[in-house]
């Protein structure tokens, strides 16, 4: 319905909206936006943590997913509800931020929203709600900073529990120590030492996977994997000391715009036609063969002769390369990506020690190791089918992420809920000092923090009342790294190795705390009709008597 403002003095209602607009205003659309929030991570729950379970995500096309990896999830939910949509949105930033805790945020951000449910419910308004969540959050990122330790950005030995911390979560948790140590090789080769400290850039660790084989082929190779064969068989297979010529025209002969049309009358003219054909075929890789290149890395395509040409003269060549890889490559080779083949020169060659075809499963890919600059590296991801290979590609995302997280800020704190519980322990005690309503809030944020370690625990099928009982108890006699031991009880995370980055920490309760605001001061959503109908929100829980409209 078009929405109408109250009667003008005429008595005339007046329209703002088009026809169709839909809205919900006030505590009503509070509500609608809290309930679809806390659904969302309500869903997210049960797959948080070690004893985590995984979920099938089937598309509208018949694609399975099968992960726990939060933004994942998400991600393939296809959500349309607006404030859903703010939950999946804060799992995302979360992964480009910091590659891990896109589970927790979503809790955190239900629980901290449920809270709040019941603030409103004692006639809190929203305004002191994100007030005193604001002040709490501010507080608890101060707690977190003073319970963490300081280590070496080099420091294997803890890049590797942080490592397996994060993939012992995961479904190749199995395999979670080969993995990290191969996480860790390549964030430290491709991590470049500045003043300030490390710097990494994770788009420098190119991630391929292959089905077949088992997880424990998964290597880290220096250099750089074409998923494309060597296009001639009469090519070596093989180069040492290679000189790449990276080429972005195609190695054919140009096809003219318009239709033309020759007329053959004598079998002379038809040789001559080839002859000509092959005279510039033949010039083309005379240009490549004369730089002294050995192996031809071509965006484009190469035509037959043309490969039978380069075949004798002994270069490999590899046709059809991505433009991703194209850039890759001269970045890490040393070369220039050249599009006119007449301005090639030796200098523009790239050098790699070897360039060798090998097979990978069925298929056949060429690996360009030993590059001139050493941070080129490639991880290739082996394993049983297609969704362990998928879901092992999104493990090592999170244990690189986690390992870069530390090498640029070398700080970490226990996990399995130890901080959490901490924290909230901290922030209570603050909280006495505050007064009235903003206490409440402050207190609601503290209480909300336990849902970590209570998912933890009741993902591991222990007890969540108990374990929290315990939990609180034992930091209340100075235990500040006690947290879920996932087989049961309550331990010191940090000697069992359980550490985890503290920006991945920092940044959950920040973006929680953000995006639990951000829904908590919307009371007016304005829904423009779509052709599908799918515009209004839906209908939140059902009113009752205290929640009659503003
Ligand atoms: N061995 C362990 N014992 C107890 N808790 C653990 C252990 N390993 C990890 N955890 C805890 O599990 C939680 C992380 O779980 P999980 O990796 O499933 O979610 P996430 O990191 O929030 O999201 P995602 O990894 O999907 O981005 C952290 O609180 C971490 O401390
Ligand atoms: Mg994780």
């Amino acid at each position: 319905m078009a929405e109408a403002i109250p009667a003008t003095i005429s008595g005339q209602p007046v329209l703002i909206l088009k026809e169709g607009t839909s809205r919900s205003r006030g505590k009503e659309a509070q509500r609608s936006n809290i309930a679809a929030a806390k659904v969302v991570a309500e869903t997210v729950k049960s797959s948080i943590g070690p004893k985590g379970m995984d979920k099938m995500l089937v598309a509208s096309f018949g694609d399975v997913t099968i992960t726990n990896d939060g933004a994942t999830i998400l991600k393939e939910m296809d959500i349309e509800h607006p404030a859903a949509k703010m939950m999946v949105e804060v799992s995302k930033t979360t992964d480009n931020e910091v590659g891990d805790g896109t589970t927790s945020v979503v809790v955190l951000a239900g629980r901290l929203l449920e809270k709040a449910e019941e603030l409103l419910d004692q006639n809190i308004h929203s305004t002191i709600i994100v007030d005193g969540y604001k002040a709490a959050t501010d507080k608890a990122l101060g707690f977190l900073n003073e319970i963490a330790l300081t280590v070496k950005p080099e420091d294997r030995a803890m890049l590797k529990k942080a490592a397996m911390t994060t993939m012992a979560t995961k479904m190749v948790s199995e395999n979670k120590e080969m993995l990290a140590d191969i996480a860790i090789d390549a964030v430290l080769k491709v991590a470049q030492k500045t003043k300030e400290g490390y710097k990494v850039d994770i788009d420098d660790i190119k991630v391929e996977k292959k089905a077949g084989e088992s997880i424990d082929e998964t290597k880290m190779i220096e250099g750089i994997i074409l998923d494309k064969e060597v296009v001639h068989s009469g090519m070596p297979k093989r180069i040492q000391d290679a000189k790449i010529a990276l080429i972005n025209s195609a190695i054919e002969v140009e096809k003219t715009e318009f239709t033309a049309k020759i007329n053959i009358e004598k079998p002379e003219e038809m040789k001559a036609f080839l002859d000509e054909e092959e005279r510039v075929l033949k010039g083309m890789v005379d240009k490549i063969v004369a730089s002294k290149a050995n192996v031809l890395v071509c965006q484009k395509g190469i035509d037959d002769l043309a490969q039978h040409y380069l075949a004798k003269s002994g270069v490999l060549a590899v046709r059809r390369a991505s433009e991703s890889n194209m850039e890759k490559l001269a970045k890490a080779t040393g070369g220039r990506v050249v599009v006119n083949l007449d301005d090639l020169t030796g200098q523009d060659l790239g050098y790699a020690k070897n360039v060798e075809e090998r097979k990978i499963g069925d298929d056949k890919w060429v690996f360009i190791e030993g590059c001139k600059n050493p941070q080129a590296v490639t991880i290739l991801i082996r394993g049983g089918t297609s969704k362990v290979v998928d879901e092992a590609e999104r493990s090592i995302h999170d244990g690189l992420c986690v390992v870069r997280d530390i090498v640029q800020k070398p700080c970490v704190v226990a996990g399995g809920g130890s901080p959490e519980v901490e924290v909230s322990s901290r922030l209570k005690q603050w909280a006495e000092k505050l007064s009235g309503k903003e206490q409440l809030a402050a207190l609601g944020f503290a209480e909300a923090l336990e849902v970590i370690p209570s998912a933890l625990a009741e993902n591991a099928g222990l007890d969540p009342v108990d374990i929290l009982v315990n939990l609180r108890a034992a930091h209340g006699k100075g235990d500040t790294y006690a947290g879920v031991y996932a087989e049961g009880g309550v331990r010191d995370m940090a000697k069992l190795g359980v550490y985890e980055p503290l920006v991945v920490k920092e940044q959950i309760v920040k973006s929680a705390s953000e995006v639990a605001s951000m829904i908590l001061r919307i009371d007016d959503v304005i829904a423009a009709s779509k052709s599908g109908g799918a515009g209004a929100p839906p209908k939140g829980p059902p009113k009752g008597p205290e929640e009659s409209e503003d």
